[in-house]
């Protein structure tokens, strides 16, 4: 455990080997807590998948009490979608929405946010995967195929830092600025997707992100606005 990062957001860091999944962990924590873990057992992905997390990844997860209402909370994670692909800039980094960053159009990293506790007192675990060094299946990279001296450290010390600035941009009120730099680095954006969100599939170009996060998409039937869900590239 090491306690107080100048400057940053996070308050108290915790280093595991091996976890379940830090976004577990990361529950029973205060908040601005910082969880890490080398591996995880149980690593959990959007939409009930499994996040596979050998050694070699970079597995956190962040602990936050946002002062903003529920409905608010998918803009937290859009903006840590910004946070990452600012720290990795060197690489060209893109975002596919909901929050896939890419590089080169392929997975490099996974955000998968939770909502913890009561509606009136609720915690958000934001949790990050980001490959670095671990093998990954063809339609992902790793930061390593593409700079031999990446360094999970600096990594990470970079998306903190990132993410503490983007983070209390959001909390004083500059979501819109966000919104602009998401569309900025969006990789959907003037892409034909096809999007699964319940049991509706929507089929169309993507046109922009709302306000309100929702992906607004041109379909035969006319425009529609998506709130989550499951996007592919057609
Ligand atoms: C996705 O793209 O499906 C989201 C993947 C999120 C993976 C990270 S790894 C750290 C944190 N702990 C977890 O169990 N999941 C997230």
């Amino acid at each position: 455990v090491v306690r107080s990062v100048r400057g940053s957001l996070i308050k108290t860091v915790y280093y595991y080997d091996v976890l379940d999944s830090t976004n577990n962990k990361a529950r029973e924590l205060p908040e601005n807590s910082l969880v890490i873990a080398e591996e995880q057992i149980m690593g959990k992905g959007r939409l009930g998948r499994k996040w596979f997390s050998k050694k070699g990844g970079l597995y956190f997860s962040i602990a936050l009490k946002p002062e903003m209402n529920l409905e608010d909370i998918p803009k937290l994670t859009l903006t840590s979608g910004v946070a990452v692909a600012r720290a990795l800039e060197e690489y060209q980094a893109r975002l596919k929405w909901p929050n896939d960053v890419l590089i080169n159009g392929k997975k490099v990293c996974g955000i998968l946010s939770e909502i913890v506790g009561e509606i009136e007192n609720f915690k958000v675990i934001v949790g990050i995967g980001i490959n670095v060094e671990n093998a990954v299946p063809d339609y992902a990279t790793n930061l390593k195929n593409l700079n031999s001296e990446v360094n999970r450290a600096e990594i990470l010390k970079d998306v903190i830092e990132q993410f503490t600035k983007y983070y209390k941009m959001l909390l004083s009120r500059e979501w819109n600025k966000i919104r602009f730099e998401w569309l900025e680095l969006s990789d959907t954006i003037g892409k034909f997707v096809e999007v699964k969100a319940g049991n509706r599939t929507y089929r169309g170009k993507a046109i922009d992100m709302d306000y309100d996060g929702g992906l607004i998409v041109e379909t035969e039937e006319g425009t529609e606005k998506v709130f989550s869900g499951d996007c592919f590239y057609i």
